[in-house]
């Protein structure tokens, strides 16, 4: 799928290849996106990939004096999704970025990346043109920042210039008068993207509403706001009354097509129907409801990227991808244009870990990099140098099986057994992170494993079971 793959350590660095090779190079972040892409024939002339995953201090979230918030581009939904900081200061985007994909997704997607895919219906567009964030845009030319505002020139179309890289994500945090939540109508509870998305954010004066500001996502070629809802609401009370108005008035905004997820009338209804129900959670204090304190991640204990001790390497069909798998150290001479789950199955012959989609929507691959839990099918093979990859071979100790291996055995979880191999990583990585899971947090660990065969009640009881086990 490409030539060259370039693991890099410094920003500076990305940008030089990035100056010489214009559109023939393109950065990947967790890769969720542009592997899709390529495959599709999206990105044709490609022939470099230059991983910025690994470039140290890329992944962290700030608060500046003035109090603005700042996103690195290698921060992931999951990190975002877990940050005590934006679940106090920017609240529609933790729960935008909780609602992308399923947790495997989360520990390899961006926020940047969500943002330059630029599809109207990725998730965190909408609550950082909300929260009316910048991004700040590197190449060997300068710097300039760009408001989200005019940073988007159509579907899939934005300003970033092919020897761009953006390097920050910025908005002013929320205060205490501000208000705020994200809704999203999608087909189904995870793996799912937007049928429709909406971020409202309120600013209070006493009971009164001194601004609004509505952003809708998936009903028009970019994110837009609803300016007619916003300018009504602004110096009104969040009475019934005026919440149906201003849902009504939203709808005028909407410009949705037919597609294969939703026709474009069930979309204008949805607009209506959601913004109603963001603006009546927040008139109640419930904006937050349905979200965890402590949302499962399936990262492990190292939640930040390991990459202090990393030096660049780049790698063709000449060179070597080393790793160390379920405690034993590989060195690969093929395999450098593959993805993970390839190099896994055809390299190291271990074939324990399953290809069901090779999407990243079955969870069939999961493997654990550096301690989280990841999609293999969705990571290029080269990521993997220099890091520790878990599979489902390396989960028991010796002969003694895993809780969760001899768990599903016991209680029947398993009828053809290919999904397996998936939902036992993620329930192990599960009960690292939350030994006693209740019934909701297993929910949600493997809400990015699909099993078509022995169907989730006995594979939620196997866990359950293996939790007791692992106690006792
Ligand atoms: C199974 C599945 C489910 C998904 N579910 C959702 C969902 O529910 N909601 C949703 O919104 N999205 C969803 N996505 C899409 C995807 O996961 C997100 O858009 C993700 O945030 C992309 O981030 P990434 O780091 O993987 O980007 P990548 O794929 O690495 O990159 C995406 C684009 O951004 C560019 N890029 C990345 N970082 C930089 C940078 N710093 N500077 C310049 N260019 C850069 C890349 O060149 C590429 O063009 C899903 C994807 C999959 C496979
Ligand atoms: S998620 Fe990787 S094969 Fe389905
Ligand atoms: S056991 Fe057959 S798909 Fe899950």
């Amino acid at each position: 799928m490409w030539n060259e793959y370039l693991n890099a350590v410094a920003v500076d660095e990305v940008l030089t290849v990035l100056s010489e090779k214009g559109s023939r190079a393109r950065i990947v972040a967790g890769a969720t996106d542009l592997l899709l892409e390529m495959e599709r024939g999206v990105r044709p002339g490609l022939d470099t990939l230059i991983d910025v995953t690994r470039i140290p201090g890329l992944d962290r979230i700030t608060l500046d004096e003035d109090d603005v918030i700042h996103i690195g581009p290698m921060v992931t939904h999951n990190l975002v999704a877990s940050s005590k900081l934006l679940r106090e200061k920017a609240y529609p985007l933790v729960r935008a970025s909780w609602e992308v994909g399923a947790p495997q997704i989360r520990n390899r997607g961006t926020v940047a990346g969500n943002l330059i895919t630029a599809s109207p219906a990725n998730d965190t567009i909408t609550p950082l043109m909300a929260l009316n964030a910048w991004v700040v845009l590197k190449s060997v030319r300068g710097e300039r920042q760009v408001h989200l505002q005019d940073f988007y020139k159509g579907v899939r179309k934005t300003v970033l210039e092919p020897d761009e890289m953006l390097v920050d994500i910025a908005f002013k945090s929320l205060a205490s008068n501000q208000h705020g939540t994200f809704v999203k109508v999608a087909l189904r509870r995870a793996q799912a993207i937007s049928v429709i998305n909406v971020a409202v954010i309120l600013t209070m004066e006493g009971s009164s509403i001194q601004q609004a500001v509505i952003t809708l996502g998936a009903v028009a070629p970019t994110i837009i706001h609803a300016t007619e809802a916003e300018a009504y609401l602004a110096g009104k009370l969040l009475s019934a009354e005026v919440i149906e108005k201003a849902a009504i008035l939203t709808q005028s905004a909407a410009k949705p097509i037919d597609d294969i997820r939703s026709s474009a009338s069930y979309r204008r209804e949805m607009v209506k129907v959601f913004t109603a129900r963001a603006l009546q959670a927040i008139s109640t204090g419930q904006e937050q409801a349905g979200m965890p304190d402590s949302p499962i991640t399936l990262m492990g204990a190292e939640k930040q990227a390991k990459s202090a001790q990393f030096s660049a390497s780049t790698h063709n069909d000449t060179s070597i991808i080393e790793t160390t798998i379920n405690g034993q150290k590989y060195s690969f001479t093929s395999g450098s244009d593959k993805t993970l789950l390839r190099l896994l199955r055809e390299d190291a012959g271990l074939i324990g870990t399953k290809e069901g989609c090779a999407e990243g929507e079955c969870g069939a691959c999961t493997v654990f990099m550096d301690g989280k839990a990841i999609m293999a099918c969705m990571v290029p093979a080269p990521r993997a140098h220099k890091t520790e990859i878990v599979t489902v071979e390396g989960l028991a100790n010796g002969d003694k099986l895993h809780p969760v291996q001899e768990a599903f055995i016991q209680d029947g979880a398993v009828q053809c057994g290919y999904c397996s191999p998936g939902f036992l990583m993620s329930a192990a990585k599960l009960l690292e992170e939350q030994p006693k899971p209740s019934r909701n947090q297993i929910e949600e660990a493997i809400t990015g494993n699909l099993c078509r065969c022995t169907g989730y009640y006995k594979i939620v009881k196997a866990i359950e079971d293996a939790s007791q086990r692992q106690e006792a």
